[in-house]
């Protein structure tokens, strides 16, 4: 069970996240919606500590930790337990798509080189990417980066996967087999929590959508509670206005 509870951070006066409170079942996908801005990659990063954020509380299963007075050796300990998937995929460039996947297995988790080798190539067939677990990620196409980027966030088994708009930074033609391993890892029982604009997606796999407005939390819900039957205004308006802005394609 993963538990925030009460989480607030500022950049000087501009306060990002208002008090933000949410549970997410283990196994369960959350996804997290909202207009730019709203703070949800804040969010994301001050779950894994990339901020720090001023007050409340992370829980993941047996380690609990009051961010404003967290040690270095809890922050270690998130850190170990969370993985995050960018936008930009933040793969090593000068390693190759197994090495990508193998560094944290051997320099965060200490496992010898060849049993992490043999959990990244496992790792790469799972999402399809065997044949070119020797390639440096500019021979590699945008989806299937973000697939080496995948495959390494869940080689490290993280008790939850932080995904920050995973597709937003590809071609329309590779955003499918990006969702396609996303649902994959969702299917065999991954913890997530996944900001996406991919409404059609959210609604398949989310067990629970957040609205994120202006830092807070306004409304939550299944997905279909949320999509269909928003009952803040903030919430019609987001969907309203992100449907025209995006077309019809994007109707749910
Ligand atoms: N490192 C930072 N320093 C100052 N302000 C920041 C920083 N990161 C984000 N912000 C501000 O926090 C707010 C939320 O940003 P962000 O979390 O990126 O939103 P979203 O991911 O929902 O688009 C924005 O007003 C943004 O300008
Ligand atoms: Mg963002």
């Amino acid at each position: 069970m993963i538990q925030i509870q009460h989480l607030s951070k500022s950049f000087q006066s501009n306060q990002v996240l208002q008090d933000i409170s949410f549970d997410i079942a283990s196994g369960q996908v959350v996804a997290l919606i909202g207009s730019s801005g709203a703070g949800k990659s804040t969010l994301l990063r001050t779950l894994n500590f990339l901020e720090r954020a001023e007050s409340g509380r992370i829980t993941l299963d047996d380690l609990s930790i009051d961010v404003a007075t967290a040690k270095k050796t809890d922050i270690l300990q998130l850190r170990k337990a969370t993985a995050m998937v960018f936008q930009q995929f933040n793969l090593f460039q000068q390693k190759t798509a197994l090495q990508n996947v193998m560094e944290g297995l051997v320099v965060v988790k200490g496992i010898p080189k060849e049993e992490a080798r043999k959990i990244a190539e496992e790792q790469l067939a799972k999402v399809g990417l065997f044949e070119q677990a020797d390639f440096y990620p500019k021979h590699l196409s945008g989806g299937q980066q973000q697939r080496v980027a995948i495959a390494r966030a869940l080689a490290m088994q993280p008790k939850l996967l932080l995904l920050d708009e995973p597709t937003s930074a590809l071609d329309p033609e590779l955003v499918g087999e990006v969702l396609d391993t996303i649902k994959e890892a969702a299917k065999e029982g991954y913890t997530m929590l996944l900001v996406s604009h991919e409404m059609n997606f959210v609604r398949k796999v989310a067990d629970q959508v957040l609205f994120l407005d202006q830092g807070k939390v306004i409304e939550s819900g299944t997905a279909e509670e949320v999509f269909e039957r928003p009952q803040q205004y903030r919430t019609r308006k987001f969907l309203t206005t992100f449907y025209r802005d995006r077309g019809p394609e994007y109707m749910i």
